[in-house]
């Protein structure tokens, strides 16, 4: 079964892999920023949000070409959020994916542009998929645009840079979380959602499980950081103790952080299973995050 998921997911990030690089073949910009867009996603990304959208557009028995754009839309969306993570105004991070972040490669003011472009291109690219209804491409625009905008992904960004050198409590912590990473998650499930014509109760649930997903994958983000090995993971290791990030870890110490983590893979493969017998991809895609090592 776990070998099933594996050949499943390798071929759901080539898919991925094609369509931005289709993308990327269509886009006109001037030279420089073309290079440093390509530079950025172009890359070694495990593509595991457009994976997500896949499997629960697979698991609802619609079929995943029609995933292909919202795929590449919330794919694109992380890459732009990336780059402008790594700026020096944010974590200040000199390594992506294996290889020298945006800023570093180019300049500050291009790894700011190449951001703003690609998240403007993800809209573009939802709009324009026209194998969908208008109404559901307006249903996916707005669930995106709402996820990573100042009550999603950003607010969520802003949280984690004024808590750093901070102590904060649990519950601060836990909805940062689930605002910088959660919301484009739990986006990510829901759209699968909504490409599939998911009723309320089944988007609800999907709400559910995307939001213990989300939280699974920073816990293991953070968890990484403090114990992942660093050619695996591609990027700095340490990062977020030297900057004095409010992390699972650095709150709550590498066991109660393990500890909360099982929690929410329990919770998050219960959701699953509700989704009836089809879920149970999702419960093996829990697990593959939950236990990934970069
Ligand atoms: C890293 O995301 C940033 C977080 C939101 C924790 P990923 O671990 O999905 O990064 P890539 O796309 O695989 O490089
Ligand atoms: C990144 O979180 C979250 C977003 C980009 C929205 P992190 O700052 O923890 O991600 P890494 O550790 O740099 O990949
Ligand atoms: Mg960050
Ligand atoms: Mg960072
Ligand atoms: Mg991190």
């Amino acid at each position: 079964m776990e070998n099933n998921l594996s050949k499943q997911i390798n071929f759901l990030r080539q898919r991925s892999n094609k369509q931005l690089a289709l993308h990327m073949r269509q886009l006109a910009a001037p030279k420089l920023l073309k290079e440093a867009i390509d530079y950025s996603i172009l890359g070694s990304g495990k593509r595991v949000r457009p994976i997500l959208i896949y499997l629960v557009v697979r698991a609802l028995g619609a079929e995943i070409k029609h995933a292909d754009k919202p795929a590449a839309a919330i794919e694109l969306i992380h890459n732009y959020s990336l780059i402008h993570d790594d700026l020096p105004a944010m974590d200040d991070d000199d390594m992506r994916r294996g290889k020298l972040s945006c800023h570093k490669k180019f300049n500050e003011p291009i790894a700011i542009l190449a951001g703003d472009a690609i998240q403007a291109l993800a809209f573009e690219v939802l709009a324009e998929a026209n194998e969908l209804s208008l109404s559901t491409r307006i249903s996916l625009i707005r669930e995106l645009a709402s996820a990573i905008g100042a009550s999603g992904m950003i607010g969520g960004q802003l949280l984690d840079l004024s808590y750093e050198k901070k102590k904060i409590q649990l519950a601060q912590l836990e909805y940062m979380h689930s605002l910088k990473t959660g919301a484009l998650i739990t986006a990510s499930a829901r759209m699968g959602g909504l490409v599939a014509g998911a009723d309320a109760a089944t988007l609800s649930l999907l709400t559910n499980f995307g939001s213990a997903l989300g939280l699974i994958f920073q816990i293991q983000d953070d968890i990484l950081d403090c114990t992942g090995n660093e050619d695996q993971l591609g990027k700095p290791k340490g990062s977020d103790e030297k900057k004095g990030k409010a992390t699972y870890v650095t709150i709550l110490g590498l066991q109660e952080a393990d500890r909360r983590l099982q929690e929410q893979c329990a919770r998050a493969s219960d959701l699953a299973a509700d989704l009836g017998p089809d879920g149970r991809i999702l419960q093996e895609l829990t697990y593959f995050i939950a236990t990934r090592k970069h």
